[in-house]
């Protein structure tokens, strides 16, 4: 009974030791890494004599066999948090092997579960001049985080910070799965970009200040769900009103794929603040403020004629708007435009299907600009349905809309009311629904006779003093049954 007992208890501890040998990590000059595990394996023959001799001292002893973190700290590679010297080695040598850390089986087929390894920047700053680069491709559960990097005036315009991007690929299935880059300051000193993150799965970048890039903050190409939250993205750090705002360029974040998500994020310089190339992402709580409309910035910019399938939800375009090629399955609701910050549509093959502009609030400077605005240099918008731009609400600038209501009153037989100012589609209304109200005692017949131009005229047969009310319609879906 109680060697089975002790058996059992054994097997367990015994584990906990095999972790440790990997585990322990603390510098890569401590020894080579037979002969630290030649150390554990002695330590292991004197644990189990120990408990052979039911030695009193085993709860303590187990204790103290309990897993070491798998935690590589760049500063026991030789990383300079100072950030005088080069890191880049140091650093790179600490990855390589938090890459090659034990595996505890498998995240999605072929990437290797690192089970939550961290690369820890130890709150230094350090210079690099080449990315830091992930080395080996399938590897998943890996954290980088707490520091700051800051590229070298040598550090190649073509590169990014942090790079998962695999140096050597097999060129099938995901790179990486499951790794997350958190509390990070990365300062690309105007050359190149901040991160890289090509063909991953579930990629986390939380907490991070990406600035000083001169291509792209962040980058994700191919892949799903790279979710970025709570971050901070600015060529030049600014808090607005910055003189050399005409001069911003780059793109604070590139989405070229599918599936993905930016949450809580700020840009606040950049020409471009988000570039949307895929489809399926999410864009909500986010604050640009990169590069006004004014000077050639954009905010949002959909580059996804045909097929957009984007929702922009909670966002605050301050001074710089959002553009959509050809949008197909687009929502923008519940967002702060200010400063004039408008929505321009621009025709690519003529295509406008499933649209929701709504619920946003629009502030302006009497200028007279209009909230959503069409960029037909390409071709008419030709092929527009189920677009509804409706229930914005607007000061200091010009309603445009879908849906429009409007009356008049007159004595005559014949009722005209132009939409024009504030329909966005020219000379397209599908559907119009009018009350007559004759005032006085007259019973005329009354007709809907014209919608061209988004004019619409009512009609009577006689003469007679009324009332007219009209809503006409561009965006709905007409059906017969
Ligand atoms: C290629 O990579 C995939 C996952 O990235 C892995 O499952 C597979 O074993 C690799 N094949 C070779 C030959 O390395
Ligand atoms: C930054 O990018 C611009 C093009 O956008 C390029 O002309 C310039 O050389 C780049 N800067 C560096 C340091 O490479
Ligand atoms: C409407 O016009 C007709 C003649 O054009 C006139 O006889 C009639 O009094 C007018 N009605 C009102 C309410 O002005
Ligand atoms: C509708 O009005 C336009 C001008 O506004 C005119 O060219 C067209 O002939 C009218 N259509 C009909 C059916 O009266």
């Amino acid at each position: 009974m109680g060697t089975s007992r002790i058996a059992i208890f054994f097997l367990v501890v015994g584990s906990f030791i095999i972790t440790q040998v990997y585990g322990d990590n603390a510098s890569p000059k401590g020894g080579d890494h037979f002969s630290r595990k030649h150390a554990h394996l002695q330590k292991m023959q004197m644990f189990k004599s120990s408990i052979l001799q039911h030695d009193s001292n085993s709860v303590s002893l187990i204790l103290q066999a309990t897993p070491g973190p798998l935690v590589y700290h760049v500063t026991s590679y030789g990383a300079d948090p100072t950030g005088k010297s080069d890191s880049t080695d140091a650093i790179l040598r600490a990855l390589s092997d938090a890459l090659k850390g034990p595996g505890n089986g498998f995240l999605i087929d072929g990437i290797v579960n690192l089970g939550g390894a961290r690369v820890d920047l130890d709150g230094g700053n350090y210079l690099i001049s080449r990315p830091i680069q992930f080395p080996v491709a399938g590897k998943g559960n890996l954290v980088i985080h707490g520091g700051s990097l800051t590229a070298s005036t040598n550090f190649p315009n073509d590169a990014y910070l942090i790079d998962l991007s695999p140096a050597s690929n097999n060129g099938s299935g995901y790179n990486y799965e499951f790794i997350t880059l958190r509390d990070l300051f990365l300062d690309s000193n105007f050359r190149g970009g901040g991160i890289q993150i090509v063909n991953s799965l579930r990629t986390n970048i939380d907490n991070c200040y990406v600035t000083h890039f001169n291509t792209t903050g962040i980058l994700v190409e191919q892949g799903h769900e790279t979710y970025i939250r709570y971050s901070y993205l600015g060529q030049h750090i600014t808090a607005g009103g910055d003189h050399g705002e005409r001069d911003f360029s780059g793109t604070g974040i590139v989405l070229n794929g599918n599936d993905n998500s930016v949450s809580d994020v700020v840009v606040f310089s950049a020409a471009v603040g988000i570039m949307v190339l895929g489809q399926a992402n999410l864009i909500s709580g986010v604050h640009c403020y990169n590069k006004a409309t004014g000077f050639g910035g954009t905010g949002i910019y959909l580059k996804t004629p045909g097929l957009t399938q984007t929702r922009i939800l909670n966002s605050y375009m301050d001074f710089t708007g959002i553009v959509a090629e050809d949008p197909v399955q687009l929502t923008i609701s519940n967002s702060f435009f200010l400063g004039d910050a408008y929505i321009l549509f621009k025709s690519i093959k003529g295509v406008a299907n499933g649209v929701n502009v709504v619920d946003n609030m629009f502030s302006g400077s009497d200028k007279g600009i209009d909230i959503v605005q069409l960029d037909q240099s390409n071709g008419a918008f030709n092929q527009v349905d189920q677009v509804f731009i409706d229930r914005n609400n607007v000061k200091g600038m010009k309603v445009k809309s879908t849906v429009a209501r409007g009356g008049v009153q007159g004595n005559g037989s014949s009722w005209t009311v132009d939409f024009n100012s504030v329909l966005v589609f020219p000379d397209s209304i599908k559907q119009v629904q009018y009350t007559f109200i004759a005032n006085g005692a007259s019973f005329p017949v009354h007709a809907l006779r014209n919608v061209s131009g988004n004019k619409v005229v009512i009609q009577t047969d006689v003469g007679v003093d009324a009332s007219v009310y009209i809503t006409a319609d561009q965006g709905g879906t007409s059906f017969s049954s």
